[in-house]
């Protein structure tokens, strides 16, 4: 694998492999002395057309944690503001001897499409409602962290499946991992053929939670709908909302995730995310060990 472009296209064994390797640089980015020499002779790109928090700034903490050098082009501040194209936009920064694309795009297939135009290695840092590889890689790996292992877990992902990227890319990820999942929200919300990725399907969230070890909480994303898919947020928050509780009205105790941003208040309150049963920020913090540990390993067949 040249390019991380979805964990459609990355096997069980890459997993492991990326893990054991993100178990190595959490280990070195807890030292007092945080970075490690292995890329100082690799140069990065990150791409952001489409804005970013977290994934941004952990890529390229990842990225200097590394030793790497590293370039940022956000769109709204570029020339594509101008018209120029994608691989324009590209194909002129990786002529300033770039090795590797980090991109963020709001097309689906725009990595894909890029890697048949490019010789720089590529890493999806999500591309439209298709896939987040990493956010699912960090998550899958703090369960690993917080209950010992992925397999035979029971995870349910919860919300606006239909525009989530970061919904098909662990549903790839749990399944290749062994991992039960279950997706939950309203039929609006839920793509139709979904069951054929071997998830199943409930709409009711007393009956999802009860069922899972672990609740993926995502936020309805607005901004891809060109219409509203649910009557209201009120109406949305009342039936797949998760509150104190609720979840303290479970058979048993829950872990809660969620990739960020939070709407606190609508799909999550404020009492559940700030909560010992949240592993949030461990998500967040898990970001740069994983995500050093994808950089490395594709750096590493760039250099071989
Ligand atoms: N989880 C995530 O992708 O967050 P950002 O959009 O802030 O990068």
């Amino acid at each position: 694998v040249n390019h991380l472009l979805g964990i459609k296209y990355i096997t069980k064994s890459d997993i492991d492999l990326i893990f054991e390797t993100a178990d190595h640089f959490k280990e070195v980015i807890n030292r007092p002395i945080k970075k490690v020499p292995s890329l100082r002779d690799v140069t990065i790109a990150n791409l952001f057309f489409e804005n970013s928090t977290r994934t941004k700034l952990s890529f390229e903490l990842a990225e200097k944690r590394l030793s790497a050098d590293v370039i940022n082009f956000s769109a709204a501040q570029s020339s594509v503001k101008k018209g120029e194209t994608l691989i324009d936009t590209v194909n002129n920064i990786l002529s300033m001897k770039v090795d590797m694309v980090v991109m963020r795009h709001p097309n689906p297939g725009a990595g894909v499409f890029l890697s048949k135009h490019i010789k720089a290695a590529i890493v999806n840092a999500g591309d439209g409602a298709h896939e987040h590889p990493t956010q699912a890689l960090l998550d899958s790996f703090s369960i690993r962290e917080r209950l010992g292992e992925v397999a035979g877990k029971n995870v349910v992902i919860v919300g606006d499946i239909l525009h989530s990227r970061v919904a098909l890319s662990n549903i790839y990820a749990l399944k290749l991992q062994g991992a039960n999942v279950m997706v939950c929200g309203p039929n609006t919300l839920i793509p139709q053929h979904i069951h054929k990725l071997g998830v199943k399907v409930e709409h009711d969230l007393r009956k999802a939670l009860n069922w899972c070890d672990v609740a993926n909480m995502l936020r309805v994303q607005n901004e891809r709908m060109a219409i509203s898919y649910f009557p209201s947020t009120r109406e949305y928050t009342q039936q797949y909302g998760v509150n104190k509780n609720l979840l303290d009205s479970l058979d048993k105790e829950i872990v809660i995730m969620h990739p960020g941003p939070i709407n606190r208040g609508v799909e999550i309150t404020s009492d559940v995310a700030d909560s010992g049963q949240s592993i949030i920020l461990d998500q967040v913090q898990n970001g740069v060990a994983v995500r050093m540990a994808v950089i490395y390993l594709l750096a590493s067949k760039i250099k071989n």
